[in-house]
C-alpha cells in the first residue's frame, strides 16, 4: 500500500503503540519497530518522518538500545521523545547528564514554556501543562541545537534543529495529561514532515479490496467465522473483494449468547460468500456433558471446534488461501515470553494447520481496534457486531460454574440478555467495556408469592479497562442494578438471588473460570 509513512522506532517505553496510535489519529499511516531494525530497512520503507519513543534506559548504560548513527543522515525529520530525545543528543554529541548528578528529574504534571516561533509550537499556547518521566536530562546541547521549551527544572524540555527538521521533547507529547501534545505531534507531522494525511478507512477499504482481488485472482478463500468484531470485519471486507470465491465457516457451539448465531447469520448470509453456519450444539453440549473443571471445559471446547471445522472444510476440498482476522497489537505484541498460563485462552479465529492451503491472508494486520471498528462501519457491517464487547472462545461454558446443562445455558441465556438490555437502556453499553451475567452453582432460599423457592445465585460482572491485562470493577449504578436484578428474578425461571462482583482483576480474572 502507498500510504505516507510514519516510522516509529521503539527504544522499550510504554507508550509506543500509543505515539502510533496519535499519529494515526492524524490521518497518517504509522508502524512501530524496533530500533534493532537495520538502517536499510527503514530507508526502503521511505518514511515521511521519524519518531523514538521513549524508554526505561539511561543513554551511558552498556544495555541501553542505541541504534545505527546513520539515522540521522537520511534526510528525514525525526522527533525524540525522552530516551528518544537523549538518544538523540547522544548521538549527535550532545552531553546527558545522569538524574544522580542533579536534582533534574521530573515525574507527572510540568509546567512547560515554549517557544511559538518553533514549528513543532506553532499556534499553541506559550505556556501548558506537560507530562513529565525522567531521570536522565539532556545537559549540553549538540551543534546546531536550541532551546525551544524549558520547565523551572529542565532548560531544555524541548529543543529543535530547524535546518536538519530533527526536534526533541524531554516530555511525553503522546499521552492526554500533556495538553497541547496532540496539537505538537499534529506539528511535527503536517509542519515539519510535509505530511498530507492519507490514512482514512475509506482509502483503506478501497485500496485493501483492490490488493486482495490481485492476489486471490480467481482461486478460493477460507475463514473461520466466530461473530468477534475481527474475523467479522475481515469477512465484509473479504465479501466485498472475492465474493462467492470466499466460503466462510461459522461454528455455532450452542454457547453464544441469546440470539448471538442468528445475528451473525443475518449478517453474512446474503453477502454473497458462501456462508456455512454449523449448528454444532448438541456435539459440545455432548461433550461437555459432567464436565465441571475449567480448563477441561475450554480443552474439548477447543479441540471439539478444531474437529468440526476440519469436518466441514473437508467438505470444501482444497482452498488457496486461508483468511485471519490478525490486527496490529497481535503483530507487535509477539512473543509474550515466559508469562504463566493462568487460563488457555481458545480463540476461534486461530490458525487451523490442519486445513490445506496455499498463503494466508491478513487485512488488518495493520489496523488498531480502533480503526477495525471504523473500518467495519464504512463496509456498512451490522452496528452490533461492529460494537461487540469481547466475548471468550468457550462462549458461556466459562460462565456457567459447574456442569453444563441445556437448561442452564437457556437460564443464562435469557438472564444476561435483561442485564445487557438495561446496560444499554441506561446509555452506559459503551463506557463498560466488559460485562455479563454468570450462573453460579450455587442455590439458596428464597421466597415468592408466599412459597419457599430453592434456585440458582447469578452474578453479575462489569468491569472497566483499556487493555482487559487488568481491570477495575464498574460503578454501575445502584437503581441500573436494582432494575436489572427485579426482571431477571421475575423473568427468568430458577433464579432467585442476584449479586454484583465488586473485585477487580488482580486479584481476580474478568471471567469467573
Ligand atoms: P480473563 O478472564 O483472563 O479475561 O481476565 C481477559 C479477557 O479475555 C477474554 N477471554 C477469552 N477470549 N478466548 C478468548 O478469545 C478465551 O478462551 C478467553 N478467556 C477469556 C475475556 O472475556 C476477557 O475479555
Amino acid at each position: 500500500m502507498s500510504h505516507e509513512l510514519v516510522l516509529v522506532l521503539d527504544f522499550g517505553g510504554q507508550y509506543n503503540q500509543l505515539i502510533a496510535r496519535r499519529v494515526r489519529e492524524h490521518k497518517i499511516y504509522c508502524e512501530v519497530k524496533s530500533y534493532m531494525t537495520p538502517i536499510e530497512e527503514i530507508r526502503a520503507m521511505n518514511p515521511k518522518g521519524i519518531i523514538f519513543t521513549g524508554g526505561p534506559n539511561s543513554v551511558y548504560m552498556d544495555s541501553s538500545p542505541r541504534m545505527d548513527k546513520e539515522i540521522f543522515e537520511l534526510g528525514v525529520p525525526i522527533l525524540g521523545i525522552c530516551y528518544g530525545a537523549h538518544f538523540m543528543v547522544y548521538g549527535l554529541g550532545g552531553i546527558v547528564g545522569a538524574a544522580n548528578e542533579s536534582a533534574a528529574a521530573e515525574f507527572g504534571r510540568t509546567e512547560c514554556i515554549f517557544d511559538t516561533n518553533s514549528p513543532i509550537f506553532s499556534g499553541l499556547k506559550e505556556e501548558s501543562i506537560v507530562w513529565m518521566s525522567h531521570n536522565d536530562y539532556i545537559e549540553k546541547l549538540p551543534e546546531g541545537f536550541r532551546a525551544v521549551g524549558h520547565s523551572s527544572k529542565c532548560p531544555y524540555g524541548a529543543i529543535e534543529n530547524r535546518e536538519k527538521k530533527f526536534y526533541a521533547t524531554q516530555f511525553h507529547p503522546e499521552v492526554n495529561h500533556t495538553e497541547q501534545g496532540f496539537e505538537m505531534l499534529g506539528n511535527f507531522l503536517y509542519k515539519v514532515c510535509g505530511c498530507k494525511g492519507d490514512w482514512t478507512m475509506e482509502e483503506y477499504s478501497q485500496t485493501a479490496i483492490r490488493e486482495i482481488r490481485e492476489k486471490v485472482g480467481s482461486g478460493k478463500a477460507l475463514l473461520a467465522l466466530s461473530g468477534g468484531v475481527d474475523s467479522s470485519v475481515a469477512c465484509k471486507l473479504l465479501a466485498k473483494a472475492i465474493g462467492s470465491q470466499l466460503t466462510c465457516i461459522f461454528v455455532d457451539h450452542g454457547l453464544m449468547r441469546k440470539n448471538e448465531g442468528n445475528e451473525v447469520e443475518a449478517a453474512f448470509a446474503d453477502s454473497g460468500v458462501n456462508f456455512v453456519r454449523v449448528n454444532a450444539g448438541e456435539r459440545f453440549l455432548g461433550k461437555l456433558a459432567g464436565i465441571e473443571e475449567p480448563e477441561q471445559k475450554r480443552k474439548i471446547i477447543g479441540e471439539e471446534f478444531i474437529r468440526v471445522f476440519e469436518d466441514e472444510a473437508k467438505k470444501i476440498g482444497k482452498v488457496d488461501f486461508l483468511v485471519q482476522g490478525t490486527i496490529y497489537p497481535d503483530v507487535i505484541e509477539s512473543g509474550a515470553g515466559d508469562a504463566a498460563v493462568i487460563k488457555s485462552h481458545h480463540n476461534v479465529g486461530g490458525l487451523p494447520d490442519y486445513v490445506d492451503f496455499k498463503e494466508i491472508i491478513e487485512p488488518l494486520r495493520l489496523l488498531f481496534k480502533d480503526e477495525v471498528r471504523a473500518l467495519g462501519t464504512t463496509l456498512g457491517l451490522d452496528e452490533k457486531l461492529v460494537w461487540r464487547q469481547p466475548f471468550p472462545g468457550p462462549g458461556l461454558a466459562i460462565r456457567i460454574i459447574g456442569d453444563i446443562t441445556p437448561e442452564k445455558v437457556a437460564t443464562l441465556q435469557e438472564a444476561d440478555a435483561i442485564f445487557r438490555e438495561e446496560i444499554a437502556a441506561a446509555g452506559l453499553d459503551r463506557d463498560i467495556n466488559q460485562y455479563f451475567a454468570v450462573l453460579t452453582n450455587m442455590r439458596s432460599v428464597g421466597v415468592m408469592g408466599d412459597g419457599r423457592t430453592y434456585d440458582y445465585t447469578l452474578a453479575l460482572r462489569g468491569v472497566s479497562t483499556s487493555d482487559f491485562m487488568t481491570a477495575d470493577f464498574s460503578r454501575i449504578p445502584y437503581d441500573v442494578l436494582e432494575k436489572v436484578s427485579v426482571r431477571i428474578v421475575n423473568e427468568v425461571k430458577n433464579i432467585n438471588r442476584i449479586v454484583y462482583d465488586i473485585t477487580s482483576k488482580p486479584p481476580a480474572t474478568i471471567e469467573w473460570e
